[in-house]
């Protein structure tokens, strides 16, 4: 059953930055927190379930989060200056019928007129950031509040910026770095980096996870910055096996944790074929997320844990994509997953935390 979105999709990101959260989170219930008892990168957690980077936009977002249990919430992506959103709308609901194929999506997909199960949306912000005395003025109010809950794990998401497009490498690592420091001086208990922004536009022509040599040389740079801090990255679905491999080989030693997937990217066009979302050609490809692209989120999961075992690695394996009842998250934890995360089911189910824990109490 479908609830009230806590994130609101009829207003704008700004609307729901300053209004939200709205439906179950608005409820004022807060859910009795239970004995931490899960290993997740360096701390006890109640339950390894939680909301990855997105909608939960800022601190009272995430408060509200973790007040319904999600143990282990992600702040939305933020870069080391202000970024303006994309035009609204930044979320639709696309017509997919089952399991969404890299063939289809490549073909590209329709919008339809109102959300249903199993649920399917695109989501397209490119990453806004309110500038960072803005939200490291959030983060930290929203640590202090987090000190009086043992079980429940922050991150906070970052990203690097090319700010013009002759910025040069050395620039967009240097970015990175210094956006990983100002999220680490929130005092944060991880931060995660988002290898995998399908959303970027012209300045973007490959998904940084895709380059395992530039990723290595960013994580190693922001290391520097950031002492002991518990690493994250996050990356899309990978094809090839070789690629994972290399990816994993060359990176799998420098992180904590490796978070997949994050949404799978496709042309989508209103039933009369035009463009779906408004603003330049840039934006007819956006990312897919929910219910069809749980199978890539799985898939990712078994290969990051089988990798693991077979390299005599240690990173945490973060399980994301199409979670939307206890079953899928049941899938992910067979699957391997370390801890579980939901998007697009939590924004339209508040209770699905509560609901986990009561099908599968032992996690
Ligand atoms: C409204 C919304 C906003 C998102 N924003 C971000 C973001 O800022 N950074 C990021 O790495 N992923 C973002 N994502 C992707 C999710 O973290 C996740 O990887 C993806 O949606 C797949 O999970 P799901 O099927 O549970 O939604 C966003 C997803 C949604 C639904």
């Amino acid at each position: 059953m479908l609830h009230e979105p806590f994130y609101d999709p009829d207003k704008t990101y700004y609307e729901n930055w300053e209004e939200g959260p709205f439906g179950g989170f608005a409820d004022g219930v807060t859910l009795p927190e239970s004995e931490p008892r899960f290993d997740f990168l360096g701390r006890k957690i109640s339950y390894p379930f939680g909301i990855p980077a997105g909608p939960l936009v800022n601190a009272a977002f995430m408060r509200a989060a973790m007040e319904k249990g999600f143990d282990a919430p992600v702040y939305k992506t933020v870069r080391s200056r202000e970024k303006k959103c994309n035009e609204w709308p930044n979320v639709l609901p696309v017509d997919v019928s089952g399991d969404l194929t890299l063939r289809q999506a490549a073909a590209g997909l329709t919008v339809k007129d109102s959300y249903a199960e199993p649920l399917a949306i695109t989501n397209s912000f490119g990453n806004p950031s309110y500038p960072p005395e803005v939200w490291r003025k959030d983060v930290r109010e929203l640590m202090a509040y987090a000190k009086g809950r043992p079980g429940q794990a922050v991150s906070g998401m970052v990203e690097g910026t090319r700010w013009s497009p002759d910025a040069s490498e050395k620039d967009f690592i240097a970015d990175w770095a210094e956006v990983a420091k100002l999220m680490n001086e929130t005092g944060v208990h991880s931060i995660e980096l988002n290898l995998s922004c399908p959303n970027e536009g012209d300045l973007v022509k490959r998904l940084l996870c895709y380059d395992a040599a530039l990723s290595a040389t960013i994580i190693e740079a922001i290391r520097k910055k950031i002492g002991a801090t518990p690493l994250v990255v996050k990356v899309s679905y990978f094809e090839s096996d070789e690629e994972l491999r290399a990816f994993v080989e060359t990176v799998g030693p420098l992180v904590d944790g490796i978070a997949a997937i994050n949404t799978i990217s496709a042309p989508v066009r209103k039933a009369d074929g035009t463009q779906a979302l408004p603003g330049g050609e840039w934006r007819l490809k956006s990312g897919i997320c929910g219910a069809p692209v749980k199978w890539a989120g799985l898939d990712m999961t078994k290969r990051l844990t089988a990798l693991r075992k077979e390299l005599g690695m240690r990173y945490s394996v973060i399980g994301v994509g199409g979670v939307t009842t206890p079953a899928d998250f049941r899938a992910y934890r067979d699957a391997g997953a370390d801890v579980v995360m939901s998007a697009t089911g939590a924004m339209w189910n508040p209770y699905l935390a509560r609901e986990i824990k009561a099908a599968y109490p032992d996690g």
